[in-house]
């Protein structure tokens, strides 16, 4: 079964190609520089292209049964606003098109969920990223209501500050000010939670929080 990938260029998608590949799944992995995945030369099938070219994001989509995008504003110096707000119109527009129905986008608690409660901890967060990072706040947030508001079968899957390490399955699932959930999340735990989303249907038009287990 094939799967897209979006995003995985930073440290969280080696995470992501090697869980998918080792749960048995083939990969379309869509970069902006194909010389960032040549570890995976040969196991993977990479389409180069931005986030404006519709023909490369079809080839990269095509005969996909779900895409995972970990895309995010990564730059502290954000020139184009809500880039991968536009980005991720452009992958929901070509899956509309191509019928391809789930989409797990990785997100922050800079998108708040109706679910949600009243959480100190994750408001100060969300508030001091907003004034120190307002351009990627603005982006997350922006990407997480165009998603909840597009006809797919979506999850955004909301994480705190990532850091490296294997998937042990000791993760907290629920909902800010509702659930306790610590402020780390390793990356193998990350990794394994959006790929089992493709075929775990619990959390489909829902944006649960992740953490590592404290
Ligand atoms: N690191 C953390 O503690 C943390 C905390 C909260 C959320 N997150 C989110 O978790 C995800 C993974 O984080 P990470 O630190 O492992 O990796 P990362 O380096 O932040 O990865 C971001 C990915 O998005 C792509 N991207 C960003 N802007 C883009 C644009 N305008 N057009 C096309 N591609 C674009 C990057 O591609 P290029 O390589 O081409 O730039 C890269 O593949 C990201 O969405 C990040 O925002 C991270």
């Amino acid at each position: 079964m094939k799967i897209s990938l979006f995003g995985a260029t930073g440290p969280t998608g080696q995470y992501i190609i090697r869980e998918a590949l080792s749960q048995g799944y083939s990969l379309s992995v869509y970069t902006r520089d194909a010389n960032k995945l040549s570890l995976f030369e040969g196991k993977i099938e990479v389409v180069e292209g931005d986030l404006k070219n519709l023909e490369a994001i079809r080839t990269c989509v095509s005969g996909s049964h779900a895409v995972i995008s970990a895309l995010g504003p990564n730059s502290l110096q954000i020139n184009e606003k809500r880039s991968v707000m536009h980005g991720v119109g452009n992958i929901i527009s070509i899956m509309d098109e191509l019928a391809v129905c789930r989409l797990i986008q990785v997100s922050t608690s800079s998108y708040r969920d109706p679910k949600d409660g009243f959480d100190l901890k994750s408001r100060a967060v969300v508030l001091l990223i907003k004034v120190m990072l307002y351009k990627a706040y603005d982006d997350i947030k922006a990407t997480g209501e165009l998603i909840s508001r597009s006809g797919l079968d979506w999850t955004l899957v909301r994480i705190p500050y990532l850091k490296d390490g294997p998937a042990d399955g000791s993760i907290d699932v629920g909902w800010y000010g509702k659930t306790k959930l610590s402020t780390k999340l390793s990356r193998g735990n990350l990794a394994r939670f959006l790929v089992d989303q493709i075929s775990n249907r619990d959390f489909v038009r829902a944006a649960p929080g992740i953490a590592d287990h404290a």
